[in-house]
């Protein structure tokens, strides 16, 4: 029997510089998709995944995030006094049980390799995930719960991956694949935003991973690779050079890269059409735009 995975880091000390001026004071993670943080989104995945450790990895002015899973006193008592149960009930989604989330600083942002490299004390010898909260995923069974079954049958590491266009190829981590077993792909190679044209394939990683200790003391002696960054993927590759299993998964569901302002638009109006409160005005409003749109061309 493996062993479970129960804690996930959370790097989110990146600088979010393609939502400036909005992260100049706000953390690119507590950004609303409708009426919810995106790190709400990846609580929740991880929290259905069974994980019961949350590890923050955070840097300077991220202070909203920690103050965003406290509790509330002042405005738990008033919606309390005022009758509103069903606030309340919304509000406790943020709640974490005391001792269950654990910050660590990331002073520098020296790369997302670096950051995860960061929570390492809090890691021991056990498999952990690592979740990348701009990275939205919509699925009907959350897809760090099916990288954590596949991980089960598996063992090492499990990267999610999709397909992108081969022109896309560059902006990520992509897989050399060595035998495709259908949802699951045996990996021996992987590079970080390869030269248009050299990549190995167009399978690539996104913001999910179940990862080995081992990759931890990997980052430990890598140095700075694509974009003078600490790269996780090149931590991840050198798992496979020491002879280790690694793994993509082609996950089921529909991946928003909340990263990029067209990724959280497009989010915006697939989680807003989701919502049954929601969709029949917002539905109107759209087919409206797209008339207009289109008139106006
Ligand atoms: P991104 O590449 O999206 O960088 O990081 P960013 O700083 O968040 O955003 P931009 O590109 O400036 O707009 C991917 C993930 O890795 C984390 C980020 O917080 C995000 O979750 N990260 C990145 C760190 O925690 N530390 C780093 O040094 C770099």
């Amino acid at each position: 029997m493996k062993r479970k995975v129960t804690k996930a880091i959370f790097p989110v000390a990146g600088m979010g510089t393609r939502f400036l001026p909005a992260t100049k004071s706000v953390p690119k993670e507590i950004m609303t998709l409708v009426d919810r943080p995106l790190i709400q989104y990846a609580i929740d995945e991880a929290r259905e995944a069974g994980i019961k450790e949350f590890i923050f990895v955070t840097s300077r002015g991220k202070g909203a995030l920690e103050d965003y899973f406290d509790i509330a006193p002042t405005l738990e008592a008033s919606l309390r006094k005022a009758g509103k149960r069903e606030l309340l009930e919304i509000l406790k989604s943020t709640n974490m049980e005391s001792g269950a989330i654990a910050y660590i600083r990331q002073h520098k942002a020296l790369g997302l390799g670096h950051a995860v490299w960061c929570a390492r004390r809090l890691i021991s010898n056990e498999p952990f995930a690592v979740i990348l909260p701009d990275d939205v995923i919509a699925a009907e069974k959350p897809c760090l719960q099916q990288m954590v079954e596949a991980h089960q049958e598996t063992g090492g590491c499990v990267v999610a991956a999709m397909e992108v266009p081969h022109e896309k190829a560059s902006s990520y981590g992509i897989l050399d694949i060595k035998e495709d077993l259908g949802a699951m792909v045996s990996v021996k190679g992987m590079v970080e935003k390869p030269k248009t044209g050299t990549e190995p394939s167009n399978l690539a990683v996104i913001g999910r991973y179940i990862l080995t200790p081992h990759v931890l003391r990997n980052l430990t002696k890598i140095k700075q690779g694509a974009g003078g960054e600490i790269q996780l993927t090149d931590a991840i590759a050198k798992e496979i050079e020491q002879g280790r299993d690694v793994y993509g998964y082609r996950f089921r569901g529909q991946r928003f890269d909340c990263g990029s302002k067209a990724g959280f638009l497009q989010a915006t109006v697939a989680f807003g059409l989701a919502r049954e409160d929601l969709r029949d005005e917002f539905l109107q409003y759209l087919n409206e735009m797209v008339s207009l749109q289109q008139a106006a061309q």
